[in-house]
């Protein structure tokens, strides 16, 4: 399954420091998730020794916590072999040899502000590494099968219902698009079920992860991860923390066809500006990750073809929201649909109150579900 970069004008320096940085995160991951045990282990022995006694039982979970972080360091170590040569239109063998001028990216930095604030984001880009294991688990696991039923199974139905195979008996000559991809899970099953499939993503920790599942794991459920193992609240048992997922549940490149299915790296709006390109758009948790949502919707318009749809599920989490820097609007629902309108966009089918999770434990006391939005436009022809 093919990955290409995104071509528009990029500076390249900072694009290859950014490749380097991921790169060391996914390097880093275990020596800082290590430090949160580390940090434990150092508060309980610090405590009276009553208290560390009653703590036994549980200073044992820390050393298998351990031993899960060695399983997921392996899967990391996998997911970052190679990468300077996934996409077929660059390469970043290079980029390999740039650390940020030359330091080091531990965790052990001096007591000095800036490194101070080169652990921070460290310890925030390793974060992300370990949200891409959860992700893991929400695209690829058996456990992650509910997640898939409430978020994709709709999409995948509205698919099947306004391209029937009756009447198509060659999808692949339907293109649909996904952007904001996630690891590939809906664009892989579109492609599955005969469509020309696209998936977009700018995120290099998800690309990493899904270039290595889509193309590297031949085999089912050959893989283990232990997604929870860094969530220390919430856990009803310890056994909770240790959870393993393995994974893909299916052979993503294995016996199903996957010429008609592709990935691109880069933002949506820089990515696909050729009009009447797409015969679908599928969006599931993505629009809200704009700043500016009327500039998804546009050039969703813009893109489909007349006729199009436009297939979409999520909430409106806004994910700019919060952003000190960035100008972010957070239309409601209701003004949203006005807009899709005001765009040009018929809409044929429109529901709230989908309970949807996202990357959630299903084990955990915490528990977050969204009364999501599922809505089906069309493009009208002219
Ligand atoms: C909330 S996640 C949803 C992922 C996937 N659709 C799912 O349902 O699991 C949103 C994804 O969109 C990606 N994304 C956000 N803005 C993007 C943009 N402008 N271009 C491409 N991808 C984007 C993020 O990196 C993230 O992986």
């Amino acid at each position: 399954m093919s990955f290409a970069a995104a071509t528009e004008e990029i500076d390249e320096v900072k694009e290859r420091a950014h490749f380097v940085a991921v790169v060391n995160a996914f390097k880093y991951y275990k020596l800082c998730s290590l430090d949160r045990i580390h940090k434990s282990e150092k508060i309980i022995s610090m405590l009276p020794i009553t208290h560390q006694r009653r703590l036994d039982k549980y200073k044992t979970y820390l050393t298998k916590f351990k031993q899960c972080l060695d399983v997921n360091n392996t899967i990391v170590h996998l997911i970052i072999k190679d990468v300077d040569t996934m996409f077929e239109n660059v390469d970043h063998s290079n980029s390999m040899e740039i650390g940020t001028n030359g330091e080091s990216f531990g965790c052990n930095y001096n007591n000095c502000e800036i490194a101070s604030q080169k652990q921070h984001k460290m310890q925030h880009d390793v974060e992300k590494v370990q949200s891409v294991l959860k992700n893991i688990v929400r695209d690829w696991s058996d456990i992650g099968a509910a997640e898939r039923e409430q978020c994709y199974t709709p999409i995948l139905n509205e698919l099947e219902e306004r391209y029937p195979k009756e009447e198509y008996s060659d999808r692949g000559q339907v293109k649909v698009l996904v952007p904001g991809a996630g690891l590939g899970r809906l664009a892989w099953e579109t492609a599955a079920r005969g469509f020309a499939c696209q998936g977009n993503e700018f995120s290099l920790f998800m690309l990493f992860a899904s270039n290595f599942i889509l193309n590297r794991c031949p085999e089912a459920n050959k893989y283990t991860v232990h997604p929870w193992v860094h969530q220390y609240v919430n856990n009803v048992t310890c056994d909770h923390q240790l959870l393993a997922a393995q994974f893909p549940d299916v052979r993503p490149s294995g016996d199903r066809p996957n010429h008609n299915f592709s990935m691109t790296a880069g933002d949506f709006l820089k990515v696909y500006t050729e009009a009447e390109e797409w015969d679908c758009v599928a969006t599931c948790f993505f629009i809200d990750c704009a700043p500016n949502v009327i500039e998804f919707v546009e050039r969703i318009y813009s893109i489909l073809q007349p006729g199009g749809f436009w297939i979409n599920l999520g909430p409106l989490l806004y994910h700019y929201s919060d952003m000190t820097t960035e100008n972010s609007i957070e239309p409601p629902y209701d003004i949203l649909l006005d807009i899709i309108r005001d765009v040009g966009f018929d809409i044929l089918k429109e529901q709230t109150g989908v309970k949807t999770k996202y990357a959630q434990n299903p084990n955990s006391m915490m528990q977050h579900e969204y009364d999501s939005v599922f809505f089906v436009c069309r493009k009208p022809y002219c």
